[in-house]
Order: C-alpha cells, then structure tokens, then sequence
C-alpha cells in the first residue's frame, strides 16, 4: 500500500471526484455546474440554482415549475414536528434546534429507498421546502409565539421572511435575500459538505445527511463565522478601534473572524457581490455605521495580511445584510443552512451513484504492549 503524507484537515487532498461546483482560489473564480456564481446571482433564483446543481443542468420552464410547485406545497410540518420544537429551550442555539429538527424527520419519513429516483427527490423537496418553516417556527416559538403558516402565494424566499416577521417582506429585501441564497448553497469540499458525503457513504437517510452537515456547520471556523463577525462588529464599535483590535488579534495570534480561506488567496467573489447587496440595502433602508467599521477592517487585514492570501470570506458582509433586514444575529448560521441543504444534497446524490463508505486511515503515535495496571497500583 502506498504510504501517503499525513495533511493536517487534509489540506490539498481530494475527497471525492466532483461535478457540481468549481472553485479556482488563485483568481477568485466559483462555478455551479460550469456556471459563474456572478452571472447566477444576477439572473438566476435559488430554487432554479438548487435545480441546477441537484440535477446538473438548467431546468426548462416546465421542470421548473414543476419543482417550485412540489417545493411549495410540502412547506408545513407536522405538527408534531411543531410540539417537539416547542420543547426545545428557548435559550437554545437555532442551529442546535435545526439539527435536531432534520434528524426527526427521519422518524417520520423511515422509509429509505436509495436506488429509486423518486425517493431521491421527494427527500430533496421535502427537505428543501421544511427546513426553512422550521428556522421560523423556531424563531416565533422560542419568543412564546404560535409559528405562522406558510404562505403558497409568496415565492421560496419571500415565503421564509414572511414566517419569520409574520409580514409580508419588501420585494428588493426578498430578492436580495434570495440572492444571498444562491451565494450560499454550494462550495466544493468544503468541512460540512465532507461531513454529508461521509454520512451519505453509509447508505443512512438523508436526514441523517443533512444533520450531520447543520452540526459541522455551525462551528466559528466554518458556517459559524457569520454570526461571530457581527459580534465583533459590535465590539469593536468605532472605526477608530478597528486598527489597535487588529494588532491585538495578530500579537495574540486570533483569528479575525470572516477573513481567509482553505481555497482563495483573493477576496471571496461571493464577498464581493454581498457587498453589493449590502450597499443597495443601506441606499434603499438607511446606512449601518458597522459598515464603516467592516470596510476599515478590510483596508487594515489588506495592509497587513494580504502576502497571506487573507481576505474577506463569504461569511464577512453577510451578516450585514441580515441585519439590515432585521434579522436576529443568530439566525445567520441558520439561513446558511437553508442555502446550503441543497448544495449536501446533491453531493448525497452524487455520492449515492457511485458510492464507496469513506474509511480513511490513520498514523498511529501511540504506545504499544502496555501491561494493564490495577486500579489500586495508579
Ligand atoms: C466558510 O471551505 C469552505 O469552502 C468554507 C465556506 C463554504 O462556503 O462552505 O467558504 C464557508 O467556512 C468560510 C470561512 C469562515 N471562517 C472564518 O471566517 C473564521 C476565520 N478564518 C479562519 O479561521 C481560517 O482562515 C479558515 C478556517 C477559514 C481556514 O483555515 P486554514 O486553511 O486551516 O488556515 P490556517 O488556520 O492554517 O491559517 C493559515 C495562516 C496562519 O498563519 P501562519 O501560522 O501560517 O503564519 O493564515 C493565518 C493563520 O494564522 N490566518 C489568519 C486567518 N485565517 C488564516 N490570520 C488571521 N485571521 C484569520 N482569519
């Protein structure tokens, strides 16, 4: 057997052969399916990029409407989905309250039939379409709140911020919120998206799949980021501390938070355009002094940390435009699993049709031969 060289987070080592998403990270460049993310987020919608990357090609009219109409109707739990949520604390993670909500779904939907194309998107449009009533219901709940019945008149994203604020969004708010959907559901090998395709190579359901993912996602290094920005936003408080908060975080050798990435050396091109969206929300809705801050810290982390290669990540102007949108801070993460189920579903699919279980290996630097030693001798 070939002795291989150990990389810690198996940096540069591939995990799977890919179809969906291309990233180049010297030239800032990311693909779904061959198409750039720009051109996506301008033209596109996040149910018909969910479409493209589950089932590799642009839909038609018909497929699309036939999608969206699936999605729509299969928006409701059960309601005894709803009285399990409203046990949880409400003191409680939403990420945590997500996790747990995906993997009940598998004690309702048992049935697990991989090898029938059927089965395959009923889960995918049952998960899509229940993942965001259960970040709302949650919401509402966990404020003492009954949760609000999906809307079938309002669009996928629409739909999720009526739930959420019990009233109908403005219709650049919904775009720009469906926008951010589309930057974030798919990214090539990123920790959770290898978490789902583990999970998935045990031939377990998809819900298990999806579960897995939420709880690698919701780490600081990863998905979790976006929530740790705005509290450090909130911290910093002034442009005039963005400087001395910098040198602190570089002399105590902490990450700043939304900054750097395994893949681009060069700003995120998803940072760049959640940028954009960010400024059209401040010209329509009013300015944020913590965007000030943010573009500071940007000039500050390019002065000092730019022959690293570090630079915006997905997760730094994100938050920004939630909390535009009123958004409380801890539903970020949330939100970018709701983008992000589509993107573990169609690696779950793509791992399913040429599935061999991950088992990697390991180095051993343990000891050998010890004698056991009585509890009474330690
Ligand atoms: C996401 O993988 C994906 O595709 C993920 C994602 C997706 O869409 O799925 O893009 C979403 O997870 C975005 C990343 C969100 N996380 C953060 O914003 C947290 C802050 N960033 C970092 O912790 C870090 O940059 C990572 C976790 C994103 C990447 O970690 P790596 O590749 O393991 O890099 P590293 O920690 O080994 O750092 C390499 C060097 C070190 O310097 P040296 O010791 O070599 O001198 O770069 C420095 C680090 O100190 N560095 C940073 C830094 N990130 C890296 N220094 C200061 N601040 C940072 N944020």
């Amino acid at each position: 057997m070939m002795v291989c060289e150990y990389k810690p987070g198996l940096e540069g080592i591939p995990a799977a052969q890919s179809s969906i998403s291309y990233v180049d990270g010297q030239k800032g460049i990311l693909e779904y399916r061959g198409i750039r993310i720009e051109e996506l987020a301008e033209k596109s919608t996040f149910l018909e990029t969910a479409y493209l990357l589950i089932w590799g090609e642009l839909p038609s009219k018909e497929e699309l409407e036939a999608f969206e109409h699936e999605v729509r109707y299969h928006r409701r739990i059960k309601y005894r989905i709803r009285d399990m949520m409203k046990c949880f604390p409400e003191s409680g993670h939403p990420m945590d309250a997500l996790q747990a909500s995906a993997a009940a779904l598998g004690l309702f939907y048992s049935l697990r039939d991989l090898h029938n194309p059927a089965y395959i998107r009923d889960s995918v449009v049952r998960l899509i379409a229940t993942i965001p009533t259960m970040v709302a219901a949650f919401q509402l709940m966990r404020k003492g709140n009954d949760p609000v019945r999906p809307r079938d008149d309002l669009d996928y994203s629409a739909n999720f911020l009526y739930m959420l604020n019990e009233q109908e969004p403005d219709p650049l708010a919904a775009r720009i919120f469906d926008i951010c959907l589309i930057l974030h559901v798919e990214h090539t090998m990123n920790a959770s998206t290898f978490s789902a395709r583990v999970t998935a190579s045990t031939l377990t359901d998809p819900y298990a799949v999806v579960a897995s993912a939420v709880g690698t996602l919701g780490g600081p290094l990863h998905g979790g980021a976006n929530e740790e920005v705005i509290q450090m936003l909130e911290n910093i408080g002034s442009v005039d501390n963005v400087r001395p908060y910098i040198e602190n975080c570089l002399e105590r050798k902490a990450k700043i938070m939304g900054f750097g990435h395994r893949v681009y050396k060069v700003k995120d091109p998803r940072a760049t355009i959640l940028q954009k969206l960010a400024e059209q929300l401040f010209e329509k809705f009013g300015h944020d002094k913590f965007y000030d801050i943010a573009q500071e810290m940007e000039r500050v982390v390019e002065e000092k940390l730019a022959s690293k290669g570090i630079y915006p990540n997905v997760d730094f102007y994100s938050g920004l435009v939630y909390r535009k949108m009123g958004i409380p801070t801890d539903l970020f993460t949330p939100i970018f699993a709701i983008a992000r189920v589509a993107g573990w579903l169609a690696h779950w699919k793509e791992q399913l049709a040429e599935n061999r279980i991950f088992r990697p290996t390991q180095i051993y630097n343990g000891r050998h031969e010890i004698p056991y030693t009585p509890i009474e001798q330690r």
